[in-house]
This record gives structure tokens, C-alpha cells and sequence, in this order.
């Protein structure tokens, strides 16, 4: 969050923490200001920078709902879903707006996030009444055996800025509708967001105590969060570093844990790919949310034979992106989120020029003056000419920055492809049906696409990623998500009346 202090608003909304029913005031009193990354004189509001002793409080809270919340049938809870769920719908263009002020994405993409939550609370209300587990034959007679999901506990949720209503929503619906309770700590950057969700939460019915928020940064909050001994689980999404700190603590503190980290996803265009058709989706997934998305297709692997060609289209549509503040509606690509993201994005795109030697074809520059005087605004950048191994084509940049490599077939793009750290997003655009399912069995990620863009995931198929990008779970998806938020429960009944020993009464 920056400091600069902003002179717009003459009184800003202050809010509160959500813990055990009530909103309530951190407990330090200290305050973080939440200004528009489009406009840093507009103050959003002024949110709490929580300590240890309100994270104690929001995580006895949720210990002290528990019992109750376990023993609310999952139909019943999955009703508190589907109400949530309608409210959201009621709620959507004005959470969008709120989204777009607080974050900087364009109001269509502020849509879809909420879209996103809508489609994930229906989704998983709908497993209110499944939750399936299943019978099995007993190896012995007069013997039953079956397995149930039991909740895992109090689950601490850890989300990003980047969906800050859709990421909290893939945690906090599972983790629910399972008969868990949860603290969610969000992004200091996008508290309104969460909150907006919690709000909807609260006027669904979601009892005192289920949910509760405490906001702030990650150093007092989030730490204080993943290493508090009442918490069972951590669900995080952010930062690859980040996320090693959050498993070292997890597995310290003996937590369940499942991360979501960094992506450096490619796209693979073949000489016989519709090259319109890959232009539309390298812009999107390159610029869309000013490339900060895990799924960003931040490297376009180009076969040689149409490497020119794929560039020149690719500059003429990126030259023609409007830019500028998401609640405009002709702009299609807005700010980045903060002060430290120019500089991170400014220092790759120096790296990119003087370190790695590629070619800054396009853009490359912050954009500061006339109507982007007080925002975080950087160029769409494109390089060219980039070796596989160069950093930009490496590392996670998280802003608007392409790299595009040229390879020589189809191998040669899956190797370039695969040569990263992370694997959450893949795609080829390619008219053979041969190579694009070879290219599915050979990329390595957790989300491939055919003839369309690496972003894009649907909340009802698994997501998550291989390699640095996870840990082995993934969210959405019912069965993945539902293995992250329950544990299973073997039950045997014996009745016959017997003592009968597994093992040792079959032997042959
Ligand atoms: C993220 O990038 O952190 O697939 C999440 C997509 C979105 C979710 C992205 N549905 O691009």
C-alpha cells in the first residue's frame, strides 16, 4: 500500500475488521490508506494494518463457531450459498465499480471477477447436497466399510490482489460449504473487495463467528495468521517466495496447506496457426489486467515461418490499446497496482534492454504525464528477439510485458515451453489436431488451452499448477477443492458379533 496521501476525498470511508459477528476497530489502531492506482489522489478508504492480537481474536472466533457450523447440515449451509450467491448477482455492478477503483483492473474485467465469485458460489452450493464419499466391499463378513469428508477445522485464507473477490471466493465457498470456518486475510492492496464478498456473507446469513477478516499487511497479519496455533489449515495464493515462507511455516506449525504461486506461461504458435486469431489472444493474455494474472501469457513462442508476420500484427494491435482508468469504457488496459510494481515492471523491462540484450520492440516506457500524471501506468511492452534463457523469459514480471521467441518446430517450442520454473498455463494455436493433443500430453502445466489464450480458467475445472507454481492441489473444481477443505473418514461396522482381524483372519 503507498504512503502518499491522498487529497481528493475529503472523508474517507473508514472500516473495520469482521471478527465474531461485529466489525471492530484493530486492536494497535493503526490504519493503512487504499488509494486508486488510476488516480492516487483518490483515497478508497482507510482500512486496518492488523496485529498478532486481532488475528488471535478473528482465529478464536472462528474456533468458537466451529461445533455449530459442523453440525449445520451441508444442505443447509449450501441454502446460506445459494442466497449469497443471488445477492451477488444484485450486488454485481457496484462491487465492479468498487473493484475498478481499488484496483485498477477495466470495469469489464472488474465484471468477470465478480462473475467469477457468482459462478464459484453456485457451483459450490450445488455440493451442499453430494459431499460424496463412497462404500466398498469389507474383506471380511458381516462387515461394512464406506469413507466420509469430515471438515478440516479453522482455515486461515491468504488472498491476492490481483482476483480479489474471485481467489477468495475459490477458498472461502469449499471451505464452507465443508463445515469449516475461516479467517481470511486479504491483499492490503484490495480489502474492499474481500470485504464486499464478506458483506454478501453476512447478508446471507453466514452466522456470527463462520467468517471473519482481518486485514492488513502480510508481514504482522499474514505471518500472525499462518503460524497461529488454532488454525488448521492455510489456503494461500500470491508470490512464490511468499508461498515457501507460508509451507515452512505451515509444516512448522503442523497446518494442511495448499499454495497457488507464480506462473510464466507460454503460448505456442505454429506456422499453420490462424495468426489473427493468435494475435487476439496474445493481446489479451499479455495485457489483460495489465498482465497480472498468474495466467498471463507473458511468453509467445513464435515457429520462425511466420515470426515476422505473427510481430508486425502483434505491434499494430498493441499500439492500438487504449490505456487509461478501467471506469473509462473505451480503455482496455488500466494501471498497474502500486508503487512497487512500476519499479519491479521498469526494473525487468531495464534487465530486458541492458542485461539480457533482446530488442525492446514496442513500449517500455511509464506513462506519467496529461491524464496519467497520477497514476500507475505502464506502457504494453513487447520484446522481441529473446533466447529462452534470458531473465525476462524466465522470471515472473507480473505487469504488461511480453517476450516473444522464435523456435523451429513443434519440439523446439515444447522445450522452450517447459523451460521454466513454474507450469500453470499453456496454450497453442495450431489448425493440426496432431500437434495441439502432442502439445497437450507434452506441456507440463496444470491448465493447457487449443486455440485460445492461457487465461481464461473456469471455476468448475481443476486450477492450480506443476513445478514452482503449487504444491500439488488444485482449487476450483469440486473434487480438488473438496480434497483440500475435508479430510477423509474410513468407517468400518462389524456386525457379526465377533471379534474379526483385518489382515489376519483372511490369510491365505
Ligand atoms: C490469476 O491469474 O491469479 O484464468 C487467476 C484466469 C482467471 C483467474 C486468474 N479466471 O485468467
Amino acid at each position: 500500500m503507498a504512503q502518499a496521501k491522498a487529497k481528493l476525498s475529503p472523508k474517507p470511508e473508514v472500516y473495520k475488521n469482521y471478527i465474531a459477528g461485529r466489525w471492530v476497530r484493530p486492536a494497535g489502531g493503526e490504519m493503512m490508506d487504499n488509494l486508486n492506482p488510476a488516480d492516487t489522489r483518490e483515497l478508497v478508504g482507510r482500512f486496518p494494518a492488523s496485529t498478532g492480537e486481532d488475528v488471535d481474536a478473528a482465529v478464536n472466533a472462528a474456533r468458537e463457531a466451529l461445533p455449530q457450523w459442523k453440525k449445520t447440515p451441508a444442505p443447509r449451509r449450501a441454502e446460506i450459498l445459494y442466497r449469497l450467491g443471488q445477492i451477488l448477482i444484485e450486488r454485481k455492478e457496484q462491487y465492479a465499480v468498487e473493484m475498478t477503483r481499488e484496483m485498477g483492473k477495466v470495469l469489464k474485467e472488474a465484471r468477470g471477477d465478480v462473475q467469477e465469485a457468482i459462478d464459484m458460489t453456485f457451483y459450490t452450493a450445488g455440493e451442499g447436497r453430494r459431499l460424496h464419499g463412497y462404500t466398498t466391499p469389507s474383506e471380511l463378513p458381516d462387515k461394512f466399510a464406506m469413507c466420509v469428508r469430515q471438515p478440516i477445522g479453522v482455515c486461515a485464507l491468504v488472498t491476492p490482489w490481483n482476483f480479489p473477490m474471485a481467489i477468495p471466493s475459490w477458498k472461502m465457498m469449499p471451505a464452507l460449504v465443508c463445515g469449516n470456518t475461516v479467517v481470511i486475510k486479504p491483499a492490503e492492496d484490495t480489502p474492499l473487495s474481500t470485504l464486499n464478498l464478506v458483506q454478501a456473507c453476512i447478508d446471507a446469513g453466514v452466522p456470527a463467528g463462520v467468517v471473519n477478516v482481518v486485514m492488513g499487511t502480510g508481514e504482522a497479519a499474514g505471518a500472525a495468521l499462518s503460524s497461529h496455533k488454532n488454525v488448521n489449515l492455510i489456503s494461500f495464493t500470491g508470490s512464490t517466495d511468499t508461498g515457501r515462507l507460508v509451507a515452512e511455516t505451515a509444516a512448522r506449525t503442523g497446518k494442511n496447506c495448499s499454495l497457488e504461486m507464480g506462473g510464466k506461461n507460454v503460448i505456442l504458435i505454429m506456422e499453420d496457426a490462424d495468426l489473427d486469431l493468435a494475435v487476439e489472444g496474445a493481446v489479451w493474455g499479455a495485457f489483460g489486467t495489465s498482465g497480472q494474472r498468474c495466467t498471463a501469457s507473458s511468453r509467445l513462442v513464435v515457429h520462425k515461418r511466420v515470426y515476422k508476420k505473427f510481430v508486425d500484427k502483434l505491434t499494430e494491435r498493441t499500439r492500438a490499446l487504449r490505456i487509461g482508468n478501467g471506469l473509462d469504457k473505451k480503455v482496455e488496459v488500466g494501471p498497474v497496482i502500486n508503487e512497487d510494481a512500476v519499479n519491479k515492471i521498469m526494473g525487468y523491462i531495464e534487465i530486458g534492454r541492458q542485461v539480457d540484450g533482446a530488442t525492446l520492440h514496442l513500449g517500455g516506457h511509464r506513462l506519467e504525464r496529461g491524464e496519467y500524471k497520477h497514476g500507475w501506468y505502464i506502457e504494453p511492452t513487447i520484446f522481441t528477439d529473446v533466447a529462452p534463457r534470458m531473465r525476462i523469459a524466465q522470471e515472473e514480471i507480473f505487469g504488461p510485458v511480453v517476450s516473444v521467441i522464435p523456435c523451429r518446430d513443434l519440439d523446439d517450442a515444447v522445450q522452450i515451453g517447459n523451460g521454466v520454473q513454474y507450469g500453470l498455463s499453456s496454450a497453442i494455436y495450431t489448425a493440426d489436431v496432431n500437434r495441439a493433443f502432442r502439445a497437450m500430453e507434452q506441456m507440463h502445466t496444470g491448465i493447457f488451452y487449443v486455440n485460445s489464450s492461457t487465461i481464461g480458467a473456469e471455476v468448475h475445472l481443476p486450477f492450480g499448477g506443476t513445478k514452482a507454481t503449487g504444491n500439488g492441489h488444485r482449487e476450483g473444481a469440486m473434487a480438488s477443492s473438496l480434497d483440500i477443505f475435508s479430510e477423509w473418514k474410513a468407517v468400518y461396522v462389524d456386525y457379526s458379533g465377533k471379534l474379526q482381524k483385518a489382515q489376519i483372519d483372511t490369510a491365505t
